[in-house]
Order: structure tokens, then sequence, then C-alpha cells
């Protein structure tokens, strides 16, 4: 069943065009990386999802429901859940604290946000170790384990998570990413907006290319990996020389 299925959606940002005629869908326990360049209108995609802005035009539709009459406040609640760019985590605050916050942000009672945060500790062990400190004092890496946890509190249907290999050292990239299948694979949807296409394209079953505003290319990452256009615009070297690639 398709999770987030969005047809034809155009945002506008007063005059300007953030994406234009986007179609996409992501199925319960995948993982779909959406690409492109900066501005490109990865972040639009999520905004609009999240009700962070509202499209112009298209059909979005979440679990079957049309998700224009989901108000925005409502979103998380019902598990659609972003982790923005840049974390946004709370520094100043503990790592317990950050985490409870997330759990107040979806209801229920406090038995229920303890049994939360006890499933989300057990699935993040390193933050286990870390409860009594300020999230700032974490390292980059921690801090956007950290970010997702936040956003599995809200035990998520759709988990998007916006460029979270920004700024990390390349191990702690791969336990962001190790923990993202590790989400997937226990049949939450994941959209990732990355800037690192050959990871992107590693850990996703599908993926979307993004040119100004528009899906110019989209099929199985492996298949893209491959496609000379992805090539020669992303992977940096030019697709009959694959010795000469980064
Ligand atoms: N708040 C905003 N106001 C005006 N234009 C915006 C705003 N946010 C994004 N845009 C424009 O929309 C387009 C897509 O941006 P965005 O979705 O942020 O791209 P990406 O995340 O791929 O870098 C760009 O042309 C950008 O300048
Ligand atoms: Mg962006």
């Amino acid at each position: 069943m398709n999770v987030i299925s969005l047809s034809d959606m155009t945002v506008f940002y007063g005059p300007v065009r953030g994406v234009s005629g986007v179609s996409l869908t992501v199925g319960e326990g995948e993982i779909v990386a959406l690409i492109g360049a900066i501005g490109a209108g990865r972040s639009t995609v999520l905004k609009a999802i999240s009700g962070l802005v509202k499209p112009r035009e298209g059909e979005l539709v979440f679990r079957g429901d049309d998700l224009r009459r989901i108000a925005p406040a409502t979103r998380v609640r019902r598990g659609l859940v972003q982790v923005p760019e840049g974390r946004r985590i709370f520094p100043s605050l503990t790592v317990r604290e950050n985490l409870e916050l997330a759990g107040f942000g979806v209801g229920g009672g406090r038995a229920q946000r303890r049994e939360r945060l006890q499933a989300v500790l057990e699935r993040f062990p390193l933050l286990g170790d870390h409860l009594p400190r300020l999230a700032g004092m974490l390292s980059g890496g921690e801090q956007q384990v950290l970010a997702i946890a936040r956003g599995m509190m809200a035990e998520p249907k759709l988990l998007m998570v916006d460029e979270p290999s920004l700024g990390l050292a390349p191990q702690m990239v791969e336990s962001v990413y190790d923990l993202l299948v590790q989400i997937a694979s226990e049949g939450t949807a994941v959209l990732l907006v990355e800037q690192n296409v050959t990871l992107a394209f590693e850990i996703t079953n599908r993926a979307y290319v993004l040119q100004q505003g528009e899906v110019v290319l989209s099929g199985p990452s492996s298949e893209l990996a491959d496609d000379p256009r992805v090539v020669a615009a992303y992977l940096g070297r030019a697709a009959a020389s694959p010795a000469a690639g980064s």
C-alpha cells in the first residue's frame, strides 16, 4: 500500500515556483530517495507533505485519505514526520528533554509517552548513554541520530529526512543510514533527501530526480545509478570512464 502518493503537485512561494507537476509515491517499508541540486525543490516536496507549505495544485493522498483535509497541526499525530534540514534539536536542553518534548507533540498519556521513550531508547542505544547531556554537546552525527529519534517518538508511518548526512564524518553517515534502513525494514515508509547521490542509491529502493522543480527521472535506484544522465549530472564522472570517479 502507498503510504504517500502525490500527483501533479505544484507549490509556489508567492511568485516563485517551488515545484511543479511532481508525482511520487512511497510504499510501506520502502525507502525512497529524492535527489537533485540545491534549489531543485527537494525540501519543498517534504514541506508540502508535512504541511509547512500549501500546494497550489495536485492531489496528495496519505494512506488513502486526502492529505489536504488533514490539518498541518495534526499531521505529526497521524504519523507524518519530517526531520528537518539542519537537525533542529534544542541544544540547551538535555537529550532526554529533547526526546520527551517530541513525545508531547504526539499526545497520549504519561504511561504511553514513557513506553514510547523506552522503545526509542532500545532502538537508539547510543542516546541512552547520553540522556543527561545537553544536546548541543553531542557530535554532529549524534545530533542527527537524536533528530531522527525525536521523529521516531511519533511512531511515524512516513518518515521524511532532509539531508541527514550533511557535515557528518563518513562512518557516522553510515550509522545514520543503517538506522534509516532498519526503520524502513520495520515497515515505516522513508523519504530521504540526500545530496550524496552515491550513498543514497546504495540504501534506497527507488529514487526521483528533481531538476528545477520537476521530476525528470525516476526508477529503481540500481538502474538510476547506471543511467548516463544521472552519472554525468550527479556522480561527478563521465559515463564512459567510471575509473575517473570519486
Ligand atoms: N521560503 C521560500 N520563499 C521563496 N522561495 C523559496 C522558499 N523556499 C524555497 N524557495 C525556492 O523554491 C525552490 C526550491 O527550493 P527548495 O525546495 O528549498 O530546494 P532544495 O531543498 O532542493 O535545495 C528554489 O528556487 C528556492 O529558491
Ligand atoms: Mg533543501
